[in-house]
């Protein structure tokens, strides 16, 4: 939030006289203006061209959740000119750009519009004084996080108007193979190198992770939905390889007696913990004197340069209710031992149930992914799922949010069946008192059911590393290709999403 006070807009527009040119307006009094709104110089391009049109101004930050349209275009105009004459060009420009909000100014004068419907009206005209007085509506308005909601908000209808208009589509066209909608990505042309296409998409700064210092926002997710066999562990396995690959440190906490997280990652929980004298997830949850630290085995993957840190699990721990109950603020026990942890991510595998250790893992998060394939049961129990989300909120006292839905398992050939399952989730978000914050991640994240992802566990390692798996045939490594692209676009979507909402 920027800081701003009466002083700060009196001192701006004492800059101001009648002599003052347009650049002078621009320089002096708008570019403040727009940082006091929040933006900073990336959020704005100047003299920026549509067509034949020169916009002075189009202000749409980057992370915005559509590139189109701008959310606030401004008009220039010299000191000693009338604002009053000049309506019809920021309409024009608004018009052209398709702008929600419109600024015309000459540094005494403000005048706003608003575009709706293919109508530009004024709203309001303020003079120096009155904006100095008003100033706290005019920054609700204009500033950058009221941008961002907006432009969430556009980008909402517009998922909404794709899904409606795929259904009529794939309906009235039941019969024939569709085109483009829920289509993979075309397979790499022959004699196109896989691995100069991977390496082209990796992001420049991504060095060795362990070197990478921590940067961004830090979160502990739960990966949660209380259906089992939805795709939980496989989706936190290759999502936080994917994140690693990106330059992320990552941790990964097996709360889940069934162990597979840890085996999934070629970790014995007797062999290679229990009688090696290692510490596990039950020795963190019932020990107060037991640090995070003392129970971390790092896996490193080294010809996919991939590094995991993995708290592991153990059958053990589903004897442990009972003990868990007993113990003083077992509640809370994680959520300290995960204080200061210097991970960017730590995610927590849970087992499919609303038990204690679900409980202990929602405490200690500060947010919640959930994985969902598109079928029929896994979709009615999200119903429940956000359901129990919203209540945990009783026992917090901050805010546990639902970073998004992440599809883990769907069928790339039943375009109309994921259609319908798409609708539904969206009809489940409405009836949720959060729903309307809720958000379907967009189709390029979610991940295809495909055998090779499958086999994954077995060979205890992330899907990155089957390039290398002898067992595999070329075609099965190009198909793996696939929904490593997906996971990495679903890391992507996850950072942007933790930046966008500022959850830390
Ligand atoms: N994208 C995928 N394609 C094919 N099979 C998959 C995919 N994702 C997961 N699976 C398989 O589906 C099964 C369930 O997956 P997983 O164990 O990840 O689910 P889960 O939600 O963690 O289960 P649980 O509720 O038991 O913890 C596993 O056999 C896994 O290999
Ligand atoms: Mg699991």
């Amino acid at each position: 939030m920027t800081t701003w006070n009466s002083s700060t807009l009196s001192d701006l527009f004492v800059s101001i006289t009648p002599y003052s040119s347009e650049a002078d307006v621009e320089s002096k009094v708008i570019v403040p203006l727009l940082r006091i709104l929040g933006y900073s110089a990336r959020d704005w391009r100047e003299q920026f061209t549509i067509g034949k049109v020169k916009l002075d101004f189009l202000v749409h930050p980057k992370e915005a959740a559509l590139p189109y349209p701008p959310y606030l275009v401004i008009e220039a105009k010299a000191a000693s000119k009338n604002i009053s004459h000049f309506g019809w060009q920021i309409s024009g420009y608004m018009r052209k750009s398709g702008a929600v909000m419109g600024l015309l100014t000459n540094g005494y004068q403000f005048r706003l519009f608003y575009h709706y419907e293919g109508k530009i009206e004024p709203v309001v005209e303020y003079s120096q004084a009155q904006l100095i007085e008003e100033f706290n509506r005019f920054y609700k308005l204009l500033c950058k996080e009221t941008c961002l909601k907006a432009i969430d908000a556009l980008y909402k209808k517009h998922q909404q108007f794709h899904i409606q208009f795929g259904t009529v589509i794939s309906k009235a066209f039941a019969n024939q193979a569709m085109l483009g909608l829920f289509k993979k990505k075309n397979p790499p042309s022959p004699g196109e190198d896989i691995n100069q296409v991977e390496a082209s998409l990796v992001e420049p700064e991504s060095t060795t992770p362990v070197q990478k210092s921590k940067e961004g926002k830090s979160m502990i997710i739960t990966v949660f939905n209380n259906k089992g066999g939805v795709g939980k562990t496989t989706m936190t396995i290759n999502l936080a390889a994917a994140l690693n690959q990106l330059g992320k440190r990552v941790l990964l906490i097996d709360i889940d007696a069934q162990a597979n997280l840890t085996t999934g990652l070629g970790i014995d929980p007797l062999d290679d913990i229990e009688l090696q004298g290692k510490k596990d997830i039950t020795h963190l949850l019932t020990e107060p004197k037991t640090k995070l630290e003392d129970t971390i085995v790092r896996k490193r993957w080294k010809a996919i340069d991939i590094e995991l840190d993995i708290v592991p699990s153990h059958i053990r721990l589903s004897q442990m209710e009972n003990q868990l109950m007993q113990t003083v603020d077992s509640d809370r026990l994680l959520t300290k031992k995960l204080k200061n942890h210097g991970y960017d991510f730590v995610f927590i595998d849970p087992p499919p149930s609303f038990g204690k250790v679900n409980r202990i893992s929602l405490m200690a998060s500060s947010g919640i992914l959930v994985p969902t394939q598109l079928s029929p049961y896994p979709v009615r129990a999200l119903e429940y799922v956000l359901e129990q989300a919203y209540q945990l909120k009783e026992y917090r006292e901050d805010n546990l949010p639902i970073l998004g839905i992440a599809v883990s398992m769907y069928d790339e050939r039943s375009s109309t069946f994921n259609l319908s399952m798409v609708e539904r989730i969206y009809e489940i978000f409405q009836k949720n008192p959060e729903g309307e914050e809720i958000k379907l991640f967009p189709e390029k994240t979610w991940i295809p059911r495909l055998n090779v992802v499958s086999k994954c566990p077995d060979w205890g390692y992330p899907l990155y590393q089957v390039e290398f798996e002898p067992q595999l045939s070329q075609h099965d490594k190009q198909t793996a290709q696939n929904a490593i692209d997906r996971y990495r676009e679903l890391a992507k979507h996850l950072i942007a999403t933790i930046d966008e909402r500022g959850e830390s």
